[in-house]
């Protein structure tokens, strides 16, 4: 293996925390001691890095996160980094600590600011997708999607009960601003009569009532309805409000929210960090930069990240078709 002489990598999680980036950052500090790099933790994001807040971090400074939610490193959302001026704030860090490599861990938005910064400094920069989102070109799946699919289904199928017992819509709202990735896999899994994202026409008003009024006719009684939130401005409660004014049924919403970002990360999250994690560390060693470390078909593959950012990642439509045919 040709490799790169580098003593030190730093790690930072950006961005909304996702179930999974705790046991990516133990992965990279593990894999960095095996390969006798120092590990340099950044708290709070950019907004650390920004601020110079750096802890160093050993093997036993990871124990016992491996199953834990959230970040243990802390996140922030920086608009400073957006600016010229910001970056270079991240830059002086870098360069005042000896900084040889970065790893940033985080989605879409945080991955925007590792390429400006990528562009700007020659402290190689390796990042590792992880969000509840999944909408990033490059990997099959993002660290945390998979826990928060779970989580939407286990509370779907609470609701499930109650909407048998009593019966009349329901409007699930769960996470996804800008894309559909976590709402068709929730709606696929639970059995929804109709799934709505922010990739659909703007016709999707009229589908609905029309597979909301099929369905009652063929005698269902209580059809679970599950909507993205950047599905409409007012989320699941609009579209509800809008179906009541057309059909007259009865309602009710629930919008599962931050519970979907929180909780132990499943077993599948943990593993692909786990790769992840190490995969970047081996990366940088490799000399590589400036590139996204996924899993596409079981495969390590690196992405550069501008391309993944120009790239979008396309909804899988035979997944919508099955969502379709499965919920007469
Ligand atoms: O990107 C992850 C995500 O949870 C989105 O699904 C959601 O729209 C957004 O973050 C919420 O952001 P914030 O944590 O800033 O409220």
């Amino acid at each position: 293996m040709d490799t790169t002489i580098i003593t030190n990598i730093a790690v930072l999680t950006s961005g909304g925390d996702a179930p999974g980036m705790n046991a990516a950052v133990r992965a990279i500090v593990r894999s960095g001691a095996a390969h006798g790099i120092e590990i340099i933790g950044i708290r709070r994001g950019y907004a650390g890095l920004c601020q110079g807040e750096i802890t160093l971090l050993n093997p036993r400074s990871v124990a016992n996160i491996l199953h834990r939610g959230g970040t243990f490193l802390e996140t922030s959302r920086h608009p400073e980094m957006k600016t010229v001026e910001g970056r270079k704030k991240a830059i002086e860090t870098l360069n005042r600590n000896g900084i040889e490599g970065l790893v940033i861990i985080g989605g879409d938005g945080t991955m925007q600011g590792a390429a400006a910064l990528a562009r700007e400094c020659s402290v190689p920069i390796i990042c590792v997708p992880s969000t509840i989102d999944n909408d990033i070109y490059g990997t099959d799946y993002t660290i945390g999607f998979d826990t928060a699919v779970n989580t939407a289904v286990s509370a779907i199928d609470k609701i499930r009960d109650t909407a048998e017992s009593l019966p009349r819509l329901f409007f699930i709202e769960v996470m996804g601003r800008e894309h559909g990735f976590l709402s068709l896999e929730v709606g696929v899994a639970c059995g929804a009569d109709a799934v709505l994202y922010p990739e659909m026409g703007s016709n999707h008003l009229d589908i609905l009532c029309q597979t909301l009024s099929g369905s009652l006719r063929r005698g269902k009684l209580s059809p679970i309805i599950v909507v993205a939130e950047g599905e409409a401005p007012g989320g699941a409660v609009e579209v509800a409000q809008k179906v009541k004014a057309r059909l007259g049924i009865d309602y009710r919403v629930c919008v599962l929210g931050y519970i979907q970002r929180g909780g132990p990360p499943t077993a599948r999250d943990r593993i692909l960090a786990s790769k992840l994690g190490a995969a970047a560390v081996e990366a940088l060693l490799k000399g590589k930069k400036g590139c996204l470390v996924g899993e596409q078909n079981c495969t390590i593959e690196l992405t550069p990240i501008e391309e993944a950012l120009s790239k979008l990642k396309a909804m899988d439509s035979s997944k919508v078709q099955l969502a379709n045919m499965l919920a007469i």
